[in-house]
């Protein structure tokens, strides 16, 4: 066993050392290592308890409060976790720990999450869009850092996306269906977010566009800016808005935004090109207030020519066949997939990004590369960018619904990076 060194973000230099693991702050570092849990880490190298089960009778805690300890310290990537079977086995990576806290250092960050922009989100899903603003996760290997957003209010009308957002995320969610009537009674904040509802928008959706009363959902996040002002606006939809009636449903929606006092951006985003192991191109509306200088910018592509394969999100997955990891048993039975028939009836391709998730799948999710079977709900959250604690507490056709619907996180993650730059400018 070795010793872990831990970094705080804007009180640990960077350059100077080798740090093992980054806090957002010493009060951070203080509760996740708290005595007990130092105690709990002492007994899991002393003891080698085979499963939780095990340490909750080595420890006296509770089982349901020591998988949710567990699963804070691998998040934090202080233990390592076995699963096998439907156990999880805790296996120690450090025996000791050193704190690099240099007071003199501030990196200009020191307070970055101290002082957090407050957030507001609409028609939120399962929040893979907030997840990038908030952090915070791991996906596959790497842990995204907390960001200095804080969500006031989240608002969304579907009752199961609610319930999966209660089960997995910590912000403030409302069941509400949105309206224009109701955004003047919501907190004002300095950003707002939403992935305005796009089946209108979609090309495989019946294509009304601004004609019906679901095309006209913007107009919740224009009366929002209208009130509010917020200083920045993230809207996000399907490409094919751009495309449609000759690009004039965009530029009604762009001058909207804009009459509220806004520089208007839209970024057109390709997932792959930003390490999102699936093909799935987003429009972002990226709106800042006028009395702002600048704007985000864009963020910077750093996949391209490199975009990762589907095989190189899933492929840990092929032998689990239970739910060690949640929703990897659950998927859409089928006989076998047919060649040139479609993404949703095809084998994806091992190397190349996997075909986009679609929210109305229904069950035609595309095939798994090499198995003979559709890709589990796991999967498809992979291929999405959900952290695998990321649990879809559903029917199949929900899940996969829900998935869909999603911005990827790292995707997002990218966007609200590039946004919190910018805001922390203007300070
Ligand atoms: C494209 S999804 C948003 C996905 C989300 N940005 C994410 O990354 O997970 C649009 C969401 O808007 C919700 N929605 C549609 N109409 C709504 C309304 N009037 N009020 C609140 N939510 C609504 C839908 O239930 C759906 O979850």
């Amino acid at each position: 066993m070795t010793s872990c060194i831990i970094g705080i973000k804007g009180q640990t230099p960077s350059s100077t050392n080798q740090v093992d693991v980054w806090f957002d702050s010493l009060k951070s570092i203080a509760s996740v290592l708290s005595e007990e849990n130092q105690h709990l880490l002492k007994i899991i190298a002393d003891k080698k308890p085979e499963n939780i089960t095990e340490l909750s009778e080595l420890t006296g805690r509770a089982v349901s409060n020591l998988s949710r300890t567990i699963k804070t310290l691998e998040k934090h990537g202080l233990i390592n976790i076995e699963s096998f079977g439907k156990s999880i086995r805790p296996k120690i990576k450090y025996s000791n720990f050193n704190i690099l806290c240099d007071l003199s250092f501030s990196g200009g960050k020191k307070d970055l999450l101290e002082n957090k922009f407050t957030l507001v989100s609409m028609f939120t899903g399962v929040g893979g869009l907030d997840m990038g603003f908030e952090g915070g996760f791991k996906y596959k290997d790497k842990y995204f850092e907390s960001q200095p957003f804080s969500t006031l209010a989240a608002y969304e009308k579907d009752e199961k996306c609610v319930e999966t957002i209660k089960k997995n995320l910590d912000i403030p969610i409302s069941q509400v269906e949105l309206s224009e009537e109701l955004v003047n009674d919501f907190p004002s904040a300095d950003v707002l977010i939403g992935g305005f509802p796009c089946q209108d928008f979609s090309s495989c959706g019946p294509k009304r566009g601004l004609s019906s009363d679901r095309g006209q959902l913007y107009k919740v996040l224009v009366k929002y800016m209208q009130h509010h002002k917020p200083k920045i606006v993230c809207a996000e939809n399907v490409p094919n808005l751009a495309r449609m009636q000759k690009g004039a449903v965009l530029e009604t929606i762009v001058n909207d935004f804009s009459e509220q006092g806004y520089k208007v951006q839209v970024w057109d985003l390709f997932a792959p090109d930003y390490g999102v192991p699936q093909s799935r191109r987003r429009l972002f509306f990226v709106c800042t207030r006028n009395d702002l200088e600048g704007e985000p910018l864009k963020p910077e592509p750093k996949f391209v020519g490199m975009h990762r394969g589907t095989k190189w999100a899933i492929e840990d997955l092929e032998k689990v066949i239970d739910e060690t990891i949640p929703n990897q048993s659950q998927y859409f039975k089928a006989s076998k997939a047919k060649k040139g028939n479609g993404q949703g009836d095809e084998h994806c391709k091992a190397d190349e990004p996997s075909y986009t998730i679609r929210a109305n799948a229904k069950s035609r999710v595309q095939f798994h590369y090499e198995l003979d079977r559709r890709l589990t709900i796991r999967e498809c959250a992979r291929l999405q960018t959900f952290p695998d604690s990321f649990v879809f507490p559903h029917s199949a056709t929900s899940n996969v619904m829900q998935i869909g619907n999603a911005v990827p996180p790292m995707l997002s993650y990218e966007v609200a990076t590039s946004i919190k730059e910018f805001l922390l400018k203007q300070d």
